[in-house]
């Protein structure tokens, strides 16, 4: 079960998989986890280096080295060791660095544990999607959006702050469009619900059940074309935009294409 990568990079066995063990650390994101499980990060979750992650996300996922640069970067200021060169998976835990509320599959920061996964806030999650085999634009934006307002009730129902401003936004729609980009498809979000499902609940890329990598690079470009059209979807767009302290869509979408490159700088 392997799958040609570029020149340089050793072929990839996803048959290889097995989840953390003792000692191991991971994360609360299900992608560097699934790629730490299959030993292309490193199993042990210790120790990744920007360019170790960097070689991760561009020959396993075909991310574009720009993007994957961004979280990659970002992820090494986590570790508490100023000095340090690299990360542990735990480390990017910090909240308010790249770990934010409204988890598709984390509860918030205030209000338990935000780093493991939680079955029951995914399973509310994805009832967006119904019965439904392939995800589609508006029911990957009801999912996302559903979630926030769970989040933002829980928060008021137990009088704690809920942190949900413009860099949780974009983080919140990037985390989607990854999905759908990655997982699938680029240009109309359509991806197999399964697949989402494999990859929270195992933390397992779902090669096995058809997954493959993108031929495509996927780019800054086509992360934007995707944001676009989830947040087009979404039905209370409007909202959404007000409580993130912009007054319009537009306003937030252009904040969005602007700070998407330039992430790395106001993290
Ligand atoms: C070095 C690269 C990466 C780092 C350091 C990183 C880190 C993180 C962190 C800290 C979170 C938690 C955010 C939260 O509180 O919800 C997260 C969530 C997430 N990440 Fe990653 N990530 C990386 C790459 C990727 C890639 C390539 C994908 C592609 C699918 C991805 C998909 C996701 C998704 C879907 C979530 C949302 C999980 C949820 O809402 O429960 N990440 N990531």
């Amino acid at each position: 079960m392997t799958e040609k990568v570029p020149e340089g990079h050793p072929e990839i066995d996803w048959s290889k998989w097995e989840p953390a063990g003792e000692g191991d650390v991971r994360s609360p994101c299900p992608m560097i986890n699934a790629l730490a499980n299959h030993h292309i990060l490193p199993h042990s979750g210790h120790g990744i280096t920007k360019e170790i992650a960097v070689s991760a996300l561009t020959s396993a996922l075909n991310l574009s080295p720009t993007v994957a640069t961004v979280f990659a970067a970002v992820a090494v200021t986590a570790n508490p060791d100023k000095s340090a060169h690299y990360f542990d998976l735990n480390q990017v835990n910090k909240h308010g660095l790249i770990e934010h509320d409204v988890s598709l599959s984390r509860n918030d920061f205030l209000l338990g544990d935000n780093h493991t996964f939680n079955q029951g806030i995914f399973d509310v999650v994805m009832e967006a999607y119904g019965t439904d085999e392939k995800t589609s634009f508006e029911s990957a934006s009801k999912a996302r959006y559903g979630r926030l307002a769970a989040a933002k009730k829980a928060h008021e129902e137990v009088g704690k702050d809920f942190q949900y401003g413009i860099k949780e936004f974009v983080l919140s729609y990037g985390e989607s469009a990854l999905l759908l980009g990655l997982l699938g498809d680029p240009k109309e979000g359509k991806i197999p619900v399964e697949f989402l499902r494999v990859l929270f609940e195992e933390e397992r890329v779902p090669f096995k059940e058809g997954w493959r990598k993108s031929e495509k690079e996927i780019t800054q470009g086509d992360m934007n074309h995707l944001i676009f059209k989830l947040v087009e979807a979404n039905e209370h767009k409007a909202a959404e935009a007000k409580d993130v302290g912009f007054g319009t869509v537009h306003a937030v979408t252009t904040a969005v294409t602007g700070l998407l490159p330039t992430y790395c700088t106001i993290m």
